[in-house]
């Protein structure tokens, strides 16, 4: 038992969250969700994977319980940890030891990021113990049935400093991400930013573009993210090349001459 008690209606996403389906996606997590298998989305940044995961626990009717790793994560940051206050010691579960107990879906976001010491908590998670052994509390958990593990990396920021051990990749199923296709994307542009869809379809072909570049000089493409961005400061009124710039160009690069090759590709729909 835990010392304080969580009610797991805080973490149920009341409304749908919009997610535009872009091929089998859906049906592939219902299945390894109804088989409570781990699952990893693979995917550049801003294309889509956390609104997934939030489109589908809302869809499962499942709390989300969401983790933004980083490398100075601790297992106790996930586990849990004793507080001291005017009563002495109070045990305060985890994210993840929450998850596991309310039967949330607990996304780990940019699993990378934290040191493998801290990855190796959710191994009895995630095979067929289902169990979180609280060390310093003396204390196995099994997980609820409902929970599930969700992590989530960018294949282009792997390194081999950084990178999931073998023994915790080939514990998920692993589903891949990218930005939509062209109509799609102009969709969910328009949609999530209210500009007409030939300013959003504008904004993809400049995007495209972009994407070209990837490992010419930029690290990554632009992100549905920013053409989203570039559409809401447009819907704002700002002027489309100052939004583009602001939202496609100037956070993406430093170098001159890829700002250069990047405004050259604004001015052509826009210009
Ligand atoms: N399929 C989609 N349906 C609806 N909106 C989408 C979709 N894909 C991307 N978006 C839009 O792009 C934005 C960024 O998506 P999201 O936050 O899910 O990216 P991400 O893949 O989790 O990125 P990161 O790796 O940086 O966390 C969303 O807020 C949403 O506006
Ligand atoms: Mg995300």
């Amino acid at each position: 038992m835990s010392d304080t008690t969580v009610d797991p209606k805080q973490y149920i996403i009341k409304s749908e969250p919009y997610y535009e389906s872009v091929g089998d996606e859906v049906a592939l997590y219902e299945a390894a969700y109804n088989a409570r298998m781990p699952v990893m989305l693979k995917g550049p940044t801003g294309c889509g994977k956390s609104r997934f995961v939030e489109y589908m626990a809302h869809k499962l009717g499942k709390p989300l319980i969401t983790v933004a790793c980083n490398e100075d994560m601790t297992a106790s940051d996930l586990v849990g940890r004793f507080l001291l206050d005017k009563d002495g010691t109070k045990w305060q579960d985890g994210p993840l030891t929450t998850a596991a107990r309310i039967g949330a879906i607990c996304y780990l976001d940019e699993v990378v990021e934290a040191r493998q010491d801290t990855t190796v908590v959710i191994h009895p998670l995630t095979d067929h113990r289902r169990t979180l052994p609280l060390d310093k509390r003396g204390e196995l958990i099994e997980a609820h049935p409902d929970f599930q593990l969700v992590i989530s990396y960018n294949p282009g920021y792997q390194s081999l400093m950084k990178d999931l051990k073998q023994s915790t990749k080939q514990r998920f199923g692993g589903m891949d991400f990218d930005y939509p296709l062209e109509e799609t994307e102009t969709a969910i542009v328009s949609k999530e930013s209210g500009v007409d869809s030939e300013t959003a379809g504008k904004l993809v072909q400049i995007a495209h573009r972009a994407r070209n570049l990837k490992g010419h000089g930029l690290d990554e493409g632009i992100s549905t993210r920013l053409l989203v961005y570039a559409g809401q400061l447009i819907g704002k009124g700002v002027e489309p090349i100052a939004a583009c710039k602001m939202t496609m160009v100037t956070p993406l690069t430093d170098d001159p001459d890829m700002r250069d090759t990047l405004d050259a590709a604004v001015q052509t729909f826009f210009g």
